[in-house]
């Protein structure tokens, strides 16, 4: 924690609006006496994110993501717990309290404390005859050493501890994972290793990747652990050095090892980021999508990378917006992208130019073992690709790859994409024939038979969010059930064979709903959200149409314009 004291955060606290630090982010309107909008921590299309004015906080009844100011700046913008500070304070007008002259915790202090290991790691490299030898052997160029300032941490065990020790830096540089306290003895982190400076995007030096140069140790790579400054699944080793390519090229390729973006940059492939040791996540791509729209993923072509490309789609779903096209490429068995792209360049070029998009990767993987002739094979692939479809933000890639996987099994997209009511099953209905009543319209049924006095309120509203027509025939019958003392429901069972025994089966069941109120709720609750499906469906339709040039009519231009997710 900061040396700043928690009066002095509480105090900001209680000077800035949480609404309105939020608001910058995401569009909340007012309900009650709270904010609503949809979640930025996940995908959702009806909102569920809540800001609390009064309490200072956010909660997300969806996902479960809550905190206050402070929280929200570092989990939805990545800011480090003191940046965080800092923008609160200076959106409240308030200064930062001075600290004292002794070096604290604070992130400028850190940066400092950084770049210091890292002018000794250059150092040491300056003057070790192995470790530049091992560069070499690497196909480190010098020119690559001082773009990426690599240097070398020596096999001492005190090394940069004489140096924090003499300005008083110990204890933060323990922070930073510089040094190691253990049993009250303190010593340097890295020690005969390469080290990879990783900074942010601005430049500044955030954490350290360090690699062995010695083929008997254990631990190939040792990174900083996390700290103040540094938060893995958001940074990108490279991303300082890269970013001006990225934007010329307007394409980024990602891979996972330190080395490889060192190499591929030495060999003319200059618009490349690695992860840190970690999975991509949609961080990376929220914060890459600012560089460039077009996100290459390069992963070796052995089980273990195929492994991790999935991991990275499912990861990045939900930042997959239609302004962005993300594509795969997996290199030939046993190669990785740095050794690829020194022993043959033009084969890596020809890999990159040839990779797959995302949708194929996706629908491709999961079909891979499967025979969609067969029912149950079908049913498997549907229940695999729904959760993965679900993630994806509204738009037209959602729109057309649900087109798509709608074909290739034959069956209404209706039945895999509408959201779940009342835990609603996937069966197939049709409004035509009354085989089969879906948990949806059997719901309804339920609802109406045991609280039949919502059917007043209700009848005309329902109607078009039930499939079946028998049910629907039935909700007209039971209205004219109605005596000057109730509903005398039982006449059903004067009527024909499949609707009396529907009748009967129905008035079994029972619901959670204990009253007619509750009942009322529900019916309206799942008129709201038949209604938002369609004026969604509507939309989308009216949207491809635009898309495909064809003129609109008025009343579909307000709709268009309009329309709010
Ligand atoms: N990594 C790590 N810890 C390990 C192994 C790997 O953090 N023990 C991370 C590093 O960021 C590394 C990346 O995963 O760069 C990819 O790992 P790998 O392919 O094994 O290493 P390379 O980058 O290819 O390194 P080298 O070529 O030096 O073996
Ligand atoms: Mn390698």
């Amino acid at each position: 924690m900061s040396s700043l004291d928690r009066a002095f955060i509480d105090d900001l606290l209680s000077r800035i609006d949480i609404v309105e630090v939020i608001g910058k982010n995401v569009e909340l309107k007012k309900f009650g006496s709270n904010y609503k909008g949809l979640c930025p921590f996940h995908s959702e299309n009806t909102p569920s994110f809540n800001v609390s004015q009064q309490k200072q906080f956010y909660h997300c009844f969806g996902c479960g993501a809550s905190g206050d100011a402070i929280k929200f700046l570092r989990e939805n913008e990545g800011l480090s717990f003191m940046d965080a500070i800092e923008k609160l304070a200076s959106m409240a007008n308030i200064e930062l309290p001075k600290l004292s002259n002794k070096l604290s915790d604070d992130s400028k202090s850190l940066y400092t404390i950084n770049t210091e290991a890292k002018n000794f790691f250059i150092n040491c490299l300056k003057n070790n005859k192995n470790a530049k030898k091992y560069l070499v052997s690497r196909g480190i160029s010098s020119e690559m050493i001082d773009l990426f300032e690599i240097g070398f941490a020596p096999e001492s065990w005190d090394g940069l501890k004489k140096i924090f020790d003499e300005k008083n830096y110990v204890k933060e540089a323990i922070g930073l994972g510089l040094l190691i306290n253990n049993k009250n003895k303190t010593y340097d982190r890295f020690r005969n290793r390469i080290m990879f400076p990783i900074k942010n995007s601005a430049g500044k030096v955030i954490a350290f990747g360090g690699r062995t140069i010695d083929s008997n140790e254990k631990a190939k790579y040792i990174n900083s652990p996390e700290s103040n400054l540094f938060h893995k699944s958001y940074e990108l080793y490279g991303l300082h050095e890269s970013s001006k390519y990225i934007s010329k090229k307007n394409r980024v390729i990602l891979v996972e090892g330190y080395t490889d973006v060192i190499s591929l940059h030495k060999n003319g492939f200059d618009n490349v980021v690695a992860s840190l040791g970690t999975a991509f996540t949609k961080h990376h791509i929220k914060k890459l999508k600012r560089y460039s729209k077009k996100i290459t993923f390069c992963f070796d072509g052995d089980i273990a990378g195929k492994a991790a490309a999935w991991k990275a789609l499912e990861n990045i779903l939900e930042e997959y917006t239609d302004d962005i096209t993300v594509d795969f490429c997996f290199l030939d068995e046993g190669k990785d992208p740095d050794q690829l792209a020194r022993d043959n360049p033009e084969r890596f070029a020809e890999i990159l130019s040839s990779s797959i998009k995302l949708s194929e990767f996706m629908i491709g993987k999961i079909r891979e073992e499967l025979n969609l002739e067969n029912l149950e094979d079908a049913t498997q692939f549907i229940n695999t690709i729904t959760p993965l479809i679900k993630k994806i933000p509204n738009g037209i890639f959602k729109k057309l790859i649900s087109d798509k996987i709608e074909k290739i099994v034959d069956l209404d997209k209706k039945y895999f994409l509408k959201s779940n009511v009342k835990n609603q099953k996937l069966q197939i209905v049709d409004k035509n024939t009354d085989n089969e009543i879906s948990s949806k319209d059997d719901l309804i049924l339920t609802l109406l038979l045991n609280f039949p006095d919502t059917i007043d309120n209700i009848h005309d509203k329902i109607k078009d969010a039930i499939s079946s027509k028998l049910v629907v025939d039935m909700l007209d019958l039971a209205k004219s059930f109605k005596t000057t003392s109730g509903y005398n429901l039982n006449r059903f069972l004067e009527t024909e064979e499949k609707m009396k025994n529907l009748y009967l089966t129905t008035i079994e069941k029972k619901t959670i709903e204990s009253n007619r109120d509750d009942a009322l709720k529900t019916l309206e609750d799942i008129i709201t959200q038949h209604d938002f499906l369609k004026t969604e469906r509507e939309y989308y339709k009216i949207l491809d149409k635009y898309t495909r040039g064809e003129s609109l009519t008025k009343t579909e231009e307000d709709i268009l314009r309009n329309y709010k997710k």
